[in-house]
């Protein structure tokens, strides 16, 4: 990885953004890595503007590798004021954009946080998604952080975005 790319991503993880689950979210999506078994989920709350349904906050929690959450950071910030088909329309590396070209073995790191964005936009729906691509085991992480035997991280909302 190219030192810019790893400086932005240990910026991102230092003070991750929209970090924290989002109790009057409007929408939920999780989903987890079949390549390296890491998982995130993603809560969305939408408002009306100019006539239009448009994302007002994203955040996440994340049992994934740093680049992951430093992806996922970015993304949410990128994803307020969106409407849902241009959320829908943003690719992995669109939503890691902020933090350069992540070198190949990162590119699923994206696609994760792209994928838990397409689940909770497909969902649209308050109730957690049924996560049919997660493991049992993350599954049961996600839901007994406490337990977990991978990196977990969790936090409360930032209540001032920057
Ligand atoms: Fe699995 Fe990054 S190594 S999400």
């Amino acid at each position: 990885m190219n030192d810019d790319v790893q400086t932005k991503i240990e910026e991102a993880i230092k003070n991750p953004k929209n970090l924290g689950e989002m109790k009057d979210a409007d929408a939920v999506g999780t989903v987890g890595s079949a390549d390296c078994g890491d998982m995130l989920r993603m809560w969305i709350k939408f408002k009306e503007e100019d006539g239009k349904k448009v994302i007002d906050r994203a955040t996440f929690q994340s049992f994934g590798c740093q680049t992951a959450i430093a992806v996922a950071s970015v993304a949410t910030q990128l994803l307020a004021g969106k409407t849902i088909a241009e959320a829908r329309n943003m690719s992995g590396e669109e939503l890691a954009a902020p933090l350069g070209a992540l070198p190949p073995v990162k590119i699923h790191c994206a696609q994760l946080v792209e994928g838990a964005l397409r689940s909770a936009l497909d969902g649209d729906q308050a109730a957690p998604t049924p996560a049919s691509t997660v493991s049992p085991t993350l599954r049961q992480n996600m839901e007994n952080p406490s337990n977990a035997k991978v990196r977990v991280v969790l936090g409360r909302t930032n209540e001032k975005q920057d």
